[in-house]
């Protein structure tokens, strides 16, 4: 049944690509039309590789490129305005910041920001030092890659994790850190242990055969490196006090293996799954010089003059016959006509915006929960991590408020770097957040030195901090949304509201990464055009 339904959608295609192919992608669309194949706002939904809107996509149609305005200048809108603006649509981005890019925000020295209580910072990072307070890391697998390639941003290795950067459990009574490979070490080896005896013991007969048992068996003695008794007793995957070197140098083992109760104890564990994850899995990247090289790329892309940053919208209207954006910028109230909408704000933005798209969006957006997150930079003198801990790039893992330290992906043996001091969220962020810049860095650094000695103060030269629930027109790092982006509460979003479009990474399955941004921004440009093409 199934291959009796998937040759005829197969030929189909194929013959489809070979009109593109031959006749441009215009004759492709204007075939499909003629076949009854014609994209359709429905068929935007459905999953299928995505082909950017083009020029030629109008001939033999009788139709012409729109004007569009794009409400938002994150990564959503940046990209809906760049994909049209492939077929010629006129767009207009309003972004109430000074910056587009949204949460895509790199900080480098003189960057100013003030929040919602008042603080002001001003960043005193030395040159050629940054810290991306949103996005910062990239999986292979993202889109967001793609556009890097496509935009000519060129990317590097994002250390995600480190066999030498540390695990610090000050709850459980831990007073000095330990590596990520000595901890692993410990606790695959255990775990190992445990599961190999239990066995060999015939405690699992039940579910293996004795091949699966002798399998299991040989896979344990290998991933928990146990000795003939099948007994963990430590060895090089540890690490070592003194490394091995030249010949009269064989090295020393790090001593004093703990005993497996110590080592649960410790909950060193419960980190290790972070590397398996989908999007979190090594190798990761990121782009060199800083995230917001990929906002910036958009914008020069689209056309700066088609970007106006300071633009806060207070008001959507659907006229029926187009929309009106009206917007302040520099005091005075000015307003966008057009013929349709892509509202790329954060949901808990837009539903404080006055329009009259209906009580089912305001109700979908309303759903829809911010959640915090902060950073702070901590610019050193000197690259003490790799100098004194041999850590580089990578990231250590604490059950303090400051939660996680990352080590720079960048600079490596240059002379100063950035080391983001804590990366926390919810009630641990708010926490931050309501301190003073000043008294931020210092509770920061006061974890920090529990962990790497005093090195962690002596050496900082300056901080910049950076919470996302209290930045202005921004005012959460990523969203709730119960139910998934495809619950029916959210239908009024991702279907039109009259001809406003909604384009956001909280409108994906990717919430909190650009590639939710950017492929929601090309449901909905596939979606519009679709709509231009046929109506
Ligand atoms: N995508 C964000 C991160 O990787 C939440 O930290």
């Amino acid at each position: 049944m199934a291959q009796l339904q998937s040759r005829p959608a197969a030929s189909r295609r194929s013959f489809l690509r070979s009109v593109g192919l031959t006749g441009g992608a215009g004759a492709m669309f204007a075939t499909m039309g003629a076949l009854g194949l014609a994209p359709t706002a429905q068929a935007a939904q459905r999953e299928q590789p995505y082909r950017a809107p083009g020029p030629g996509d109008f001939t033999l149609t009788g139709r012409a490129a729109a004007k569009v305005v794009v409400v938002g200048g994150g990564i959503a809108g940046l990209t809906a305005a760049y994909e049209l603006g492939k077929a010629g649509y006129d767009c207009t981005v309003l972004e109430a910041r000074d910056r587009a890019g949204g949460r895509n925000f790199t900080v480098r020295g003189g960057d100013t920001t003030v929040d919602l209580y008042g603080n002001r910072q001003t960043a005193r990072f030395t040159a050629g030092q940054y810290m991306n307070a949103g996005p910062a890391r990239i999986p292979q697998w993202m889109v967001t890659l793609d556009y890097c390639r496509e935009l000519g941003v060129p990317v590097e290795v994002f250390t995600n994790s480190n066999a030498d950067a540390y695990l610090y459990n000050e709850s459980a009574g831990m007073t000095a850190p330990v590596r990520y490979r000595t901890a692993k070490a410990d606790v695959y080896g255990y775990v190992s242990e445990l599961l190999a005896k239990a066995t060999d013991k015939g405690a699992l007969d039940a579910e293996l055969t004795s091949a699966d048992r002798e399998r299991l068996m040989e896979f344990l003695k290998d991933w928990g490196e146990l000795g003939d008794t099948l007994t963990y007793e430590g060895g090089e995957r540890r690490g070592y006090s003194v490394v091995p070197a030249a010949a009269g140098t064989p090295g020393v083992l790090l001593g004093d293996v703990p005993a497996a109760s110590e080592v649960f104890a410790s909950g060193i564990g419960r980190y290790f799954s972070f590397e398996f994850g989908f999007d979190q899995a090594m190798l990761m990247f990121q782009p060199v010089g800083g995230m917001d090289r990929i906002p910036r790329a958009l914008t020069k892309a689209i056309g700066a003059h088609r970007v106006r940053t300071g633009a806060a919208v207070t008001k959507i209207t659907d006229t029926g016959g187009g929309v009106t954006v009206t917007y302040t910028q520099g005091g005075r109230t000015r307003a966008v006509d057009a013929d349709y909408c892509v509202a790329a704000l954060p949901p808990n933005i837009l539903a404080k915006i006055p329009h009259n798209l209906g009580s089912g969006v305001q109700s979908a957006l309303e759903a829809i929960t911010p959640s915090s997150a902060g950073k702070i930079g901590l610019e050193y003198r000197s690259r003490w991590w790799e100098l004194d801990h041999r850590i580089y790039g990578g990231i250590t893992e604490t059950d303090l408020d400051v939660t996680h330290i990352w080590h720079p992906s960048y600079g490596f043996h240059g002379e100063r770097g950035v080391v983001i001091g804590y990366y926390n969220y919810g009630t641990d962020a708010d926490a931050y957040a309501q301190l003073t810049p000043k008294e931020r860095e210092r509770r920061a650094v006061a974890a920090g030195v529990k962990i790497y000695g005093d090195a962690y103060r002596t050496e900082l030269a300056s901080s910049f901090s950076h919470h996302w629930r209290q930045t202005p027109h921004l005012e959460a790092a990523w969203h709730s949304t119960p139910g998934g982006p495809d619950h029916v509460r959210y239908r009024p979003l991702n279907e039109p509201a009259g001809r406003v479009h909604f384009a956001g990474d909280w409108l994906s399955y990717t919430d909190a990464w650009q590639h939710g941004a950017f492929t929601s921004a090309r449901r909905a440009v596939t979606a519009l055009h679709a709509r231009v093409l046929s109506s």
